[in-house]
């Protein structure tokens, strides 16, 4: 945007009471981030010269939390909260010298975009406007501020719905709370104000009136998509604004050619990287960076957190997360990848698997019942089924090692710190304690005793007694044949 506009303040300073949360209302989150993130990301995508945020509410949270995600983002308090207007006013004492245009918005609309900002700052612009506001005309205008326009295209006041008499109740055209103001305009206008109206606030919409009555144009930019006009005030709106995110996030994935099968039940974070030709099957959520190459299919009834999947790969009925998945690997059905997991391309992570921070090299496998804990696990290895690493000792956590392309038999435990060097295979069934050599098959555990006519003698008369009595008049006749 050339030039830039001068300022973004974003007003977020109200109670959100309605919420009924010891959490701000800003930092409450959908698909994944906080609703106040939307609007500084809206705002920032502007380049303006100074962005503030008027704060006031649980400002300890929100202030720690603007630290967090928006560093360039300057705070203005607000004490009390004694209006739009006021909150306006409490902006500009850190915005000195302010020349240009200055947009105000909100810290709860968060599906207003960057697109829809420039528009409005392009038609400011246009048209020579001293005011523009972001109007919707709504089904139920309800509880907003309503636009009065004169006969021509100008726009008399905003009238709040407290304050409006029957003529004017029955304007469906709303203030959506966004505006372009030039800076002059804004700071004359906030001088102008009084708290004479049915809530004894300072209206910021009263700027509009007193920049008409000295001849400057105001000017309403009406658009279509109502959402973007939509705050959050309690958990049912948060919930209908997630699910509308949620929802143009899936269209975006959907026309940029991967498959849902069932949109409305899959969850994607607007944080998250699809490629072409994934496919996501019902009772899908992807959070945080995860991010899925192409070909691969997720799901059913999957969520995964920060993990990495390759190109080609199937993750089936799996919870997982911080993991890395390669291309062409399989996880699950019920799989669980804890942090620090990583499986190399054609690896396996198989049914009723956990694996915490486990490295399972290329094509390795680990395909049934099992527990991997820091292990490191070479390509090609095979891990039998019922195979624990136990990483444990009660006191400390250690690492295991199984080389290349080794063997571990099923049901063994690997207890660590061992290491089970390149090419070695563990018989079934052992306790490996003990490191293992190159080629070494280590076995642990009993020395099997066989003791003939045990069950004739200790279980004489039962079902077991006669199939073995029988198998043995089978075998002795087999026998005289010969
Ligand atoms: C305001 C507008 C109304 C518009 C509506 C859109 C005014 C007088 N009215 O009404 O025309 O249709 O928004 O949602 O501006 N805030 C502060 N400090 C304050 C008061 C408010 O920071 O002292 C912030 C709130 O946190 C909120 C925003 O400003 O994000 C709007 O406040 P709210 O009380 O919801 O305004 P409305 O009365 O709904
Ligand atoms: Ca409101």
């Amino acid at each position: 945007m050339s030039p830039p506009v001068a300022a973004v303040v974003v007003l977020a300073a109200g109670e959100g009471k309605r919420m009924k949360s010891s959490r701000s209302k800003l930092l409450h989150e959908i698909a994944g981030h906080s609703l106040v993130s939307y609007s500084i990301r809206t705002a920032t995508s502007l380049e303006p010269e100074r962005l503030v945020v008027v704060v006031g509410h649980r400002r300890d949270q929100v202030e720690e939390h603007l630290a967090e995600i928006a560093p360039h983002v300057v705070t203005a308090v607000q004490e009390e909260q004694l209006g739009t207007g006021h909150a306006v006013q409490v902006a500009l004492s850190k915005l000195t010298g302010l020349t240009g245009e200055v947009v105000v918005t909100y810290g709860d609309v968060p599906l207003l975009t960057a697109e829809t900002l420039m528009e409005l700052v392009v038609s400011h612009r246009e048209n020579n406007s001293a005011v523009t506001i972001l109007t919707a005309r709504v089904p139920d205008p309800s509880g907003y501020g309503r636009i009065v326009r004169d006969s021509g295209d100008l726009v008399d006041r905003i009238v709040e719905h407290r304050d409006a008499g029957p003529d004017e109740l029955a304007i469906t055209e709303i203030n959506s709370g966004t505006y372009v103001f030039d800076a002059d305009v804004l700071t004359s206008g906030l001088a102008a104000i009084s708290a004479q109206n049915a809530q004894g606030e300072l209206y910021l919409t009263d700027v509009v009136e007193v920049a008409r009555t000295s001849g400057k144009p105001v000017r309403a930019h009406l658009i279509d998509d109502l959402w973007q006009t939509e705050g959050v005030n309690d958990r049912v709106q948060l919930a209908q604004i997630n699910a509308e995110l949620n929802r143009r996030i899936l269209v975006h994935w959907m026309q940029a050619g991967v498959t849902i099968i069932d949109p409305a039940t899959t969850w994607v974070h607007a944080s998250v990287d699809l490629a072409p030709d994934v496919t996501l099957l019902p009772g899908t959520s992807l959070e945080g960076a995860t991010s899925v190459g192409a070909g691969a299919t997720i799901g059913p009834d999957t969520t995964l957190i920060d993990v990495e999947i390759g190109e080609r790969a199937t993750i089936t009925r799996t919870q997982g997360s911080l993991s890395v998945i390669g291309a062409d690997a399989s996880v699950g059905p019920f799989a669980y990848l804890r942090p620090g997991t990583t499986v190399g391309p054609r690896g396996k992570i198989g049914t009723f698997v956990e694996a915490k921070n486990a490295r399972l090299g290329a094509g390795a496998k680990a395909p049934h019942l099992s527990y991997l804990g820091d292990a490191v696990i070479g390509e090609g290895a095979n891990i039998g089924a019922g195979v624990i690493v136990a990483n444990y000792d009660g006191v400390t956590k250690s690492t295991t090692s199984v080389g290349a392309h080794c063997f571990i038999g099923s049901d063994s435990v690997l207890v660590a710190p061992v290491e089970v060097a390149d090419g070695a295979y563990v018989a079934a069934g052992s306790t490996i304690t003990a490191d293992v050599a190159p080629g070494e098959l280590a076995v642990s555990r009993g020395q099997q005793r066989n003791v003939p006519g045990w069950v004739a003698r200790k279980r004489a008369g039962t079902k077991t007694a006669a199939a073995a009595e029988a198998a043995q008049a089978n075998a002795d006749e087999g026998q005289d044949v010969k």
